[in-house]
């Protein structure tokens, strides 16, 4: 930080250590201070908003007022560093370290398995920690509450959820429900069934170092002082560009509101941060006054509880809990409803940081709380002028009449009691059910004239229906004096759909959606008020029908459990040999310490300079000029980097670096800036001045590609039989289309990478995360021109990959290396996630078409089956994706008469890439598809119609490699059995049939997958192996370790094969020096070659050991080592691997393509919500063909963490582009992964035995299959929507698509709401976003 004259001197503590900064800047935020000022790198940066979690932090304060230390739970992202005048911080580095002692909240989430990237952990550790300083013996449901906030791409939190279980008081861990036994009570708990020799045991809890809360360090001292100081005085902090001024006095604040009226008071910074961020807002002046006593009180009168306005909504939630403890039912309508949504309102960090005050004037459009305090008669009371206003309709839709004057500040919020005949209720819906914004929420009350159900006030308010908050006064004012009737329902919905217009092409689109949410949530509380006013009196007001009472709660929030199954280790084994044992995650302490080190936690390199990005604004168009003089003098700006400053080849592959000439995509990349820091240089390259002049056609769609012809490549296609001829002689023939949308890969670590430039030779080391090293160092060379020997890439591991680390990386370290060779700096580039989210787009959106023929009994006998894929503006991975889904395309069935195409289009938009699974999750949905359709057209279940077309005995596929499918029947049978699927499913249409609102639904998928690919050299991998003179052995091979347990399991290998204990080896990271022309890690084959590869080098090393060995067998490890060495016996080896076989001749559509399949089959349960489009996973039970696992723990982690992912990617992942091509979701706010909320409440996994000879010690590569087993959710709640469906006399035949959003699901389940809404003729608007697929 630059040193200014005036600043006070900022004073605050770190882990215990005082920090004094003379030079605070107020744009600078805690998580940036921790990492590049402090150096402490455990906290991480992933989106910079608040919405993930990642760099949680726990803020300690005294509070001199009652004495006490009050510990909160924070995203540093958002936090102004000026603002912890007085605090104490605890990060990661402070619960715990290797080096010193680890705590037990980190060794449980190791121990537990619920790190794999780790990249999440230890924001995860810090909200379990700072929830135990705060109840150190919590409940189960405090645990869930607390890691809300906290997103995880790589797990499916389950295992995390696991480890704070640990710390309840209740006995929790066992998942053996309802059998009467717990597995952890018995003598011989690992073994569930005998027989079988099943584990269940994946960790031993014994090991748990006790919890005890003494052990924690003492909050300083010298900040209780501080913080009691009678004469504490006015602080103020001069950066850069802006000022920070915290007054210490209310009249001191008053008088600094008057001189300053634009500057905006710093409470939560949780509406002021994100608009500086992503808004581009810049204040001069902030004022800060937090701590300020008079603002933080709860009053709780007669009448009412008044707020101060600097509580948290975390202290709200608190402040109304004990109100409704205390106070009678029909008092605290409101206060119940507003406790209902503070429950998801964002995660534990926001409701920490975020203020009542602050919430209530930044008024945001799609507040949880404001609409309730309106319908409640809340008021605001104001300083200044000392005035209160009401907190209504006017104030909320920002009538200026109604507003706060510029020098007035909020001081409290009054929220009067409900009274009996006050009906008061806060109701909303959101892509997920926590920590997202709702897609429509509302407040709602009504006040009836005494012990009648005649309306004498109404008040609606609904929020995310427009630009603020809206009040439906008109259609409130029109009803007063009616009965709460059927009829006044049926006139509300009318007037209040007219009252309240969203315009057809409005912002965040789902417009007609929206629109029938209006007057869903209305009936729901036309339903409450109805049961409510029965309650009452049930002899003078009727009850709602039995059948709609579960329309009235939303689903409940339940803590996740579950069994994970998996072989026992042959008890003959030797107990050194590791192989089998659910062996913890080699880095997964370092993870949980945060002293993993991911590539932007490396030290500075003197003289680095950042990088920050241009891109194109257009879809299609050519460049006619860049202006970047403007941001060539801004300070600290050393170079604009465009594509004249490329040596080399600026195009290679078909993928361009920099921007030439034309644009063919909106976020492609024109130009970087280079400058001293981030903040510079992101600043500078807004200013860069690119002119375009638009080009047609321009491609969005894969419609529009096949209206123009734009393709990659020429059409895959496979075929058996004679498909046309078929066709003729079937009972039935139906034909249908499927749309599956794209997925980002979210992997919690955006792009990183770090360049430089060595001073001899042109020589360049990169370090970055990537699944592909030789890949970077290709492009690299090509890029600057010069050979790959002078290239070197390390890789020590990356924060989840997912396949969006494959190729991506190459092109942008050929851009970052362009940018080291022009300033001969080093060069740090990490993408800011909004321009990862948009330059390195995802999984491609896929159309699939499909004919299928068969008979009433259920026989398929004919399929022609057409895949598109959207692919995006450049080739990447499109031909090759294409070339899978048409080889995957039969997944489960045998259909004798079979033809499949495929065809990747070319489009302009941002290029897809591999992304897990790699079309097999986007082309099998389709397969399931057109399988469900025929069970509807047959009458028969869909589980009946996949029995009866499965593979069932040794066969060949369409491409004719023969297979043995028994552990697919396996896998098939024992979900259908283990998951009770018969007796549940005659459960929910019980279920079904009591129920008109809320609906079940099950359905069980069978999956054949492959791993590998089809090209035989991509299959070949190296290792290389030395072994040390004191017995230490480094282990290096070709794979990428990015979460998914490679280099654990690669110890296991080296550790059974030398024979020796795990601690002696060591795996330190993937680099091309050490091994060269390594393929990508992806495709599930990572074990499988780099383990052989591994195997390979161990036995070369034996086999030269053995002689010495052989003359001392009893001798030890060490003096066979040393005794090798004075023999001069190499100790060090290359190992390697050529890889399967594979090929596939596409003319003679014959191949060998895969080594082999692994199986699996998956039932879940969900039940919907009809009025809402909500859903809830009820359980899930999945059995996966694992053949013989070398660690089950790691297995299972990667099943259960693709089953969620495929699960978000089924139902609420939701990518939205404009028309024109630009991608709207960019940002955790408006893309929902999965949170722990959405993981099934039951999760069962178990790791089928069978056979695989071909694969290291019979093992098979589980790294995508679990993927695909995420669509048993997408087909359970089509299964439910289709009960709705036929309750509504519907046709039980309706399209498929993919994501089943709540949208989806609630524009599908047609009823008497979704027929009233005003529908718009779609040649009159432009629609705020498209499908794309
Ligand atoms: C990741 C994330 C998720 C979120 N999810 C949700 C959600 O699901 N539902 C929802 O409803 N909201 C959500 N929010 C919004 C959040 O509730 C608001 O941002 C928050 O309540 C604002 O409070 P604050 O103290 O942080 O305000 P600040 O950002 O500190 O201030 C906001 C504004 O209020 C003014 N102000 C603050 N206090 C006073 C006062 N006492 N007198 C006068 N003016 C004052 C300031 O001048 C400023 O203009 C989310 C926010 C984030 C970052
Ligand atoms: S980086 Fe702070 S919450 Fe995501
Ligand atoms: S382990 Fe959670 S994001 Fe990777």
């Amino acid at each position: 930080m630059a040193s200014v004259p005036n600043s006070d001197e900022l004073i605050f503590f770190v882990n215990g250590r005082k920090v004094i900064e003379k030079n605070a800047d107020p744009e600078v935020n805690l998580l940036y201070y921790l990492r590049k000022v402090l150096y402490l790198t455990g906290t991480k940066y992933s989106c910079g908003g608040g919405g993930c979690g990642a760099c949680t932090v726990m803020v300690s304060r005294y509070n001199p007022k009652t004495k006490k230390i009050h510990h909160s739970p924070v995203t540093a992202c958002l936090v102004p560093v000026c603002s912890l005048y007085g605090a104490a911080v605890t990060t990661v580095e402070g619960v715990g370290s290797i080096g010193t002692r680890i705590h037990p909240v980190q060794e449980r989430l190791a121990k537990c398995h619920g790190t794999q990237c780790g990249f999440c952990s230890p924001g995860m550790v810090m909200s379990i920690y700072t929830l135990l300083r705060n109840h150190p013996q919590p409940t189960l449901e405090q645990i869930t509450k607390a890691l809300g906030g906290n997103l995880c791409r790589c797990t499916g939190y389950r295992p995390i959820v696991e480890s704070g279980k640990h710390f309840c008081a209740e006995s929790t861990v066992c998942g053996l429900k309802g059998s009467g036994k717990c597995c952890m009570d018995q003598e011989e708990r690992s073994f569930v069934n005998r027989q079988e020799q099943m584990c269940t045991k994946l960790y031993n809890e014994d090991e748990f170092q006790p919890l005890d809360p003494s052990q924690e360090p003492i909050f300083p001292p010298e900040l209780i002082r501080m913080a009691e100081d009678p004469n504490k005085r006015r602080l103020t902090f001069q950066g850069e560009r802006t000022t920070w001024i915290a007054p210490v006095t209310l009249s001191d604040l008053l008088e600094l509101k008057a001189n300053f009226p634009e500057a905006p008071l710093i409470m939560g910074n949780t509406a002021v941060g994100p608009s500086i961020k992503f808004r581009d807002e810049f204040h001069p002046i902030f004022i800060s006054p937090l701590g300020l006593p008079e603002l933080y009180f709860v009053d709780y009168t007669d009448d009412g509880v008044t707020i101060g306005a600097g509580c948290s909504l975390a202290q709200l939630n608190d402040a109304l809990h004990l109100t409704v403890l205390e106070q009678p039912r029909e008092k605290t309508k409101t206060y119940r409803a507003l406790l209902k949504h503070l429950r998801t309102l964002a995660g534990a960090q926001i409701r920490n940081m975020a203020t009542l005050g602050g919430h209530v004037v930044s008024r945001p459009n799609f507040s949880d709380l404001n609409p309730i305090l309106a319908a409640g008669n809340a008021t605001i009371n104001l300083i200044s002028k000392d005035r209160q206003i009401p907190l209504n309709g006017h104030f909320l839709e920002r009538s200026p009449e109604a507003c706060l004057k510029s020098e007035e500040i909020v001081l409290s919020v009054y929220i009067p009691h409900s009274t009996q005949w006050h009906f008061v209720s806060g109701l909303r819906l959101a892509q997920r059910q926590e920590n997202a914004f709702a897609i429509v929420n509302a407040g709602m009350s009504v006040k009836f004239e005494d012990g009648t159900d005649t309306i004498k006030d109404l008040k609606m308010f609904y929020g995310s229906v427009g630009p603020t908050v809206v009040s439906a006064s008109q259609t409130c004012k029109q009803l007063i004096g009616r009965l709460w009737d059927d009829h006044m329902l049926s006139d509300a919905c009318r007037w209040v759909l007219e009252e309240i217009h969203i315009p057809p092409a409005a912002e965040g689109g789902m417009v007609e959606y929206r629109r029938t949410l209006i007057i869903s949530l209305l009936f729901k509380f036309y339903l409450k008020v109805r049961r409510g006013l029965n309650k009452m009196d049930p002899q003078k007001f009727s009850d709602i029908p039995e059948r709609f009472m579960s329309a009235l709660e939303d689903f409940p929030i339940k803590t996740p459990q579950g069994i994970q199954m998996f072989q026992c280790v042959d008890p003959y084994q030797s107990p050194q040999d590791p192989v089998g044992h659910p062996v913890m995650h080699q880095s997964a302490i370092k993870h949980a310490t945060g002293e993993a080190v991911f590539s932007d936690d490396m030290p500075p390199i003197a003289q680095e300079l950042f990088l920050a990005v241009t891109t194109s604004t257009r879809t299609h168009a050519k460049i006619i000029s860049i202006d970047a003089s403007e941001a060539l003098a801004l300070p600290g700006v050393v170079d604009v980097i465009t594509a004249e400053d490329v040596p080399g080849d600026n195009n290679h592959r078909g993928e361009v670096f920099y921007a030439q000439n034309e644009v063919i995509c909106v976020g492609q990349i024109v130009c970087t800036v280079a400058a001293d820091t981030y903040a510079h240089a992101r600043e500078a390259a807004k200013k860069v001045k690119i002119t375009y002049e638009d080009v047609e056609p321009r491609i969005i769609t894969i419609e529009q590609a096949l209206k123009h012809n734009s393709f990659f490549s020429i059409e895959k296609k496979v075929e058996q039989g004679n498909v046309e001829e078929a066709f003729k002689y079937v009972d039935q023939i139906i034909e249908g289309e499927a749309h599956v949308e794209g997925q980002e890969h979210f992997y919690m670590e955006t792009q990183t990478i770090l360049v430089i430039p060595k001073q001899e030779d042109r020589e360049m080391v990169l370090y970055l995360g990537t699944q592909f090293p030789s890949h970077v160092q290709e492009f690299v060379a090509v890029a600057l021109n010069i050979p790959r020997s002078r290239i070197a890439c390390h890789v020590k591991r990356t924060g989840g990959g997912f396949g969006g680390k494959v190729t991506k990386p190459a092109v942008l370290a050929a851009i970052s290396a362009v940018a080291a060779n022009k300033t001969g700096c080093p060069i740090r580039f990490i993408l800011e996630r909004g321009d990862d989210m948009l330059i390195t787009a995802g999984r491609h959106p896929l159309l699939g078409k499909y004919k299928i023929g068969f008979m009433n009994n259920g026989v398929i006998k004919a399929a022609d089956v057409e895949y598109y894929i959207n692919g995006g503006c450049t080739p990447d991975e499109s031909e090759s994706v294409t070339e899978f889904i048409v080889l995957k395309s039969d997944n489960a069935y045998y259909i004798p008469n079979f033809r499949c195409r495929g065809r990747p289009c070319k489009t302009n938009l941002p290029s897809n890439t591999a992304f897990r699974g790699y079309g097999f999750p986007q082309a099998a949905v389709v397969v399931e598809a057109y399988i469900t359709a025929v069970a509807s057209h047959c009458n028969l279940s869909p589980e009946e119609v996949k029995e009866i077309n499965m593979y069932k005995t040794i066969n060949e596929t369409t491409y004719k490699q023969t297979f043995n499918p028994e552990p697919l029947r396996r896998c098939w049978k024992e979900c259908l059995e283990k998951s009770s699927f018969s007796a549940r499913k005659l459960a929910a249409e019980e279920f079904n049939k009591k129920n008109y609102w809320k609906k079940r639904g099950l359905a069980v998928v069978p999956m054949k997958f492959t791993v590998g690919f089809p090209v035989a050299y991509y299959n070949q991998a190296a290792a290389l192996v030395h072994i040390y003179l004191d017995g230490s052995v480094l282990v290096a091979h070709g794979g990428c370790e990015m979460g998914q347990g490679l280099h654990t399991k690669m110890m296991q290998v080296a550790s059974r094969e030398l024979n020796i204990p795990r601690s002696y080896i060591h795996l330190s990271e993937t680099s091309t020096v050490t091994v060269p022309n390594a393929s990508f890690t992806a495709a599930s084959m990572g074990t499988d070659i780099n383990g052989k590869a591994v195997q390979n080098a161990c036995q070369i090393l034996m086999a030269r050991l053995q002689p010495i060995i052989r003359k001392n067998p009893k001798g030890r490890w060490e003096e066979w080592v040393a005794e090798a060495f004075e023999e001069s016996i190499s100790l060090s080896t290359t190992g390697y691997f050529k890889g399967y076989q594979t090929y596939m001749d596409w003319e003679k559509e014959k191949g060998d393509p895969y080594p082999y399949y692994v199986y699996g089959a998956s039932c879940s349960e969900v039940e919907v919500d009809c009025l809402t489009g909500a859903h809830k996973l009820l359980r899930t039970d999945i059995f996966m063909d694992a053949a013989f696992s070398i660690n089950p723990a790691v297995d299972i982690g990667q099943i259960e963490g693709a089953f969620v992912q495929g699960m978000g990617f089924y139902t609420i992942e939701e990518l939205k582009y404009s028309p024109e091509g630009v991608l709207h979701s960019r940002s955790p706010d408006d893309y929902k992964i999965p949170t722990v909320t959405e993981i099934p409440e039951e999760f069962y996994v178990t790791l089928v035995h069978s056979r695989n000879p071909t694969a290291i010690y019979s093992s098979k590569g589980l790294g995508e299959a679990g993927m695909f087993l995420g669509s048993s959710v997408l087909f359970a709640i089509f299964d439910a929507v289709t009960a709705a469906r036929k309750e509504r006399g519907l046709t039980t035949t309706f399209t498929l698509n993919s994501p089943a959003t709540p949208e989806f699901i609630r524009m599908t389940c047609v009823d008497q709401f979704t027929d009233m809404i005003p529908r718009d003729d779609p040649s009159t608007f432009t629609p705020w976003s498209i499908h794309v697929s």
